[in-house]
């Protein structure tokens, strides 16, 4: 069957494949990449207003996607793990994710999940873990991430930030939204996230 989003996937999938990292290349291997399509309605977020300007931040290289991305923002199912009652409203308002393939996402896949995620600027993502392994490739630099006790490292569009299984890590982002793409394998694909840090807790 093919869909209007078979270009998404196709244009994720040229993304990842072009990224020169020993995990992710592992991760396009493993990946059936002929999935099929998921039927969901729109679901647009508060977040998407960063879309943009996050795609203008975006290298050349993984620029095809991200302007496909903006323009089918609102035929796309946004979503959310978390509540107001776990971050605060400026989170919620400023957070969002779409699953491109996975347990619940655009196309069926019950191995690994990939997308999306979008923060707004001035953000604090706070300490979470989960027994899913998760790689993130970040499409705009700037943000600050950390895992397990180490401090926080800002990490630039292109770099690579992988978390263990179950170990804390948490993310900042600075003047500039953060869109990066993830994977996550290894665990429940759709399990929320144990939260041990608060909104107020990482900053300064
Ligand atoms: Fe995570």
């Amino acid at each position: 069957m093919t869909t209007k989003f078979d270009e998404l996937l196709e244009k994720f999938h040229a993304y990842l494949a072009s990224v020169d990292d020993a995990l992710v290349r592992d991760a396009v291997a493993r990946t059936g990449w002929d999935m099929p399509a998921r039927k969901l309605e729109p679901h647009a977020l508060g977040c998407l207003r960063h879309l943009d300007r996050g795609a203008g931040l975006a290298p050349p290289d993984a620029r095809p996607l991200v302007r496909l991305l903006a323009e089918q923002r609102n035929e796309l199912h946004w979503g959310q793990t978390y509540t107001e009652a776990d971050f605060g409203r400026a989170f919620i308002d400023n957070y969002g994710w779409l699953e491109i393939f996975g347990t619940r996402g655009h196309f069926v896949n019950e191995e690994a999940a990939a997308g999306l995620l979008i923060l707004g600027p001035g953000i604090v993502y706070p300490d979470h873990h989960h027994v899913a392994e998760e790689i993130y490739i970040p499409l705009t630099g700037g943000t600050e991430w950390r895992m397990g006790e180490s401090g926080f490292r800002r990490r630039e569009a292109g770099e690579v930030v992988h978390h263990a299984s179950n170990v804390n890590h948490a993310m900042r982002t600075g003047k500039e939204p953060l869109l990066a793409l993830y994977i996550w394998r290894g665990g429940p694909l759709a399990q929320k996230s144990t939260i041990t840090g608060t909104a107020t807790q990482v900053r300064g």
